[in-house]
């Protein structure tokens, strides 16, 4: 079987996409799978030729996350049989490659990627893929319809209201006003559509919620306020089509020096992860149960990582947000909580390669 796997992209979560697929094409079993890598530059370049680390090589602005000696354990599995070095791809972008491969996995993390858009233009040309599919992955994407589609399920999210940076553009104050007629400070200001924590702030004072407003919206046409809860990070790991596996609870120890789970948290000087977390069996049984009904009310297939608070004093828990496309390095919680649940990295790679042609 030949595996697409697709890197890179558009969004702004380009490099933690890069790391994820440095690690799968290291993993994948090349006795049974040959491997077409196809790196998108942040312009929206599709590659063929080439490796993540040499996409990474290229960014203009860049912490570098992955190491350089993934450049030779990436190089040496990739079996290519496409166009010359490096070359843009001129036509549609998988025309060149798409009669050799026969399943895409999209390693891609945010818009354009996890957002349904790929999946729509892979549904088109009827590739196969790993992943969720157009309906579920626009939802999951955006945290204002996410948390609508949760409540209505009944699922527990914390308390959020959303604005369009065209109110914010036209009447800053007036926003700023509604928002801290709604909330207490500290609270938290995110881009709706996003991922990684990027363009995300905790802001404590009316000057600090302006800044982060307009730097949310720099990322997406709607901003979302949150309330702020003392709470521990946990997480879930959902696998399957119909038949939904749920992984152990794993939790994210942030280090006090963090404001919060951000993106140097994540990726920089990636925090401590507790597999599985010190939480009791009732409370983790709960998290599981919330994980797949959560899975079925967003209408997805294949894998998610759902994201929970679990608030200090009172130990309720909330749906923080949805991965349909986890950060994937053998060393991130998706990947660690299939393992922790008897499923190792290489077998879940194939496992996944199974449930988008089943
Ligand atoms: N959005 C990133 C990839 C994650 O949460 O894992
Ligand atoms: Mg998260």
């Amino acid at each position: 079987l030949s595996i697409g796997i697709l890197f890179g992209g558009r969004s702004s979560e380009h490099e933690a996409s890069l790391a994820s697929a440095a690690s799968v094409l290291k993993h994948l079993k090349q006795d049974k799978f040959d491997l077409v890598p196809i790196g998108i530059t942040q312009t929206g370049q599709w590659m063929t030729q080439t490796t993540p680390y040499e996409l990474q090589q290229q960014m203009a602005v860049t912490t570098q996350i992955i190491d350089a000696d993934m450049q030779e354990s990436t190089q040496h599995t990739i079996v290519v049989d496409t166009p010359a070095p490096s070359s843009p791809l001129m036509q549609h972008p998988l025309s060149s490659v798409a009669p050799k491969v026969d399943v895409i996995f999209p390693l891609l993390h945010g818009t354009y990627g996890e957002d349904g858009k790929l999946q729509g233009l892979l549904e088109m040309i009827g590739i196969p893929y790993v992943g969720c599919g157009v309906l579920g992955g626009a939802i999951s994407m955006d945290k204002e319809k996410t948390k609508q589609i949760l409540r209505a399920a009944g699922l527990p999210v914390v308390d959020y209201k959303s604005y369009r940076r065209a109110e914010l553009e036209r009447n800053p104050e007036k926003v700023l006003d509604d928002i801290e007629k709604n909330f207490d400070y500290p609270c938290f200001v995110k881009p709706s559509n996003g991922g990684s924590s990027i363009g995300v702030s905790k802001v404590r004072s009316r000057e600090e919620l302006r800044q982060a407003a307009y730097l949310a919206a720099n990322y997406d046409h709607k901003i979302l306020i949150e309330k702020a809860i003392e709470c521990r990070e946990v997480e879930c790991a959902i696998l399957g089509n119909e038949d939904l596996q749920a992984s152990v609870v794993g939790e994210v120890i942030i280090r006090d020096e963090c404001d919060f789970y951000d993106y140097h948290a994540k990726y920089v000087e990636p925090s401590t992860k507790i597999i599985p977390a010190l939480i009791s069996d009732d409370l983790a049984l709960e998290i599981q149960e919330q994980s797949i009904k959560a899975f079925r009310a967003l209408d997805l297939t294949s894998l998610a990582r759902f994201d929970f608070f679990l608030e200090k004093d009172t130990h309720n828990i909330y749906i923080n947000e949805v991965n349909t496309l986890p950060s994937f390095t053998e060393d991130c919680m998706y990947p660690k909580l299939c393992e922790a649940s008897g499923l190792a990295y290489p077998d879940l790679l194939e496992r996944l390669i199974e449930l988008a042609v089943e």
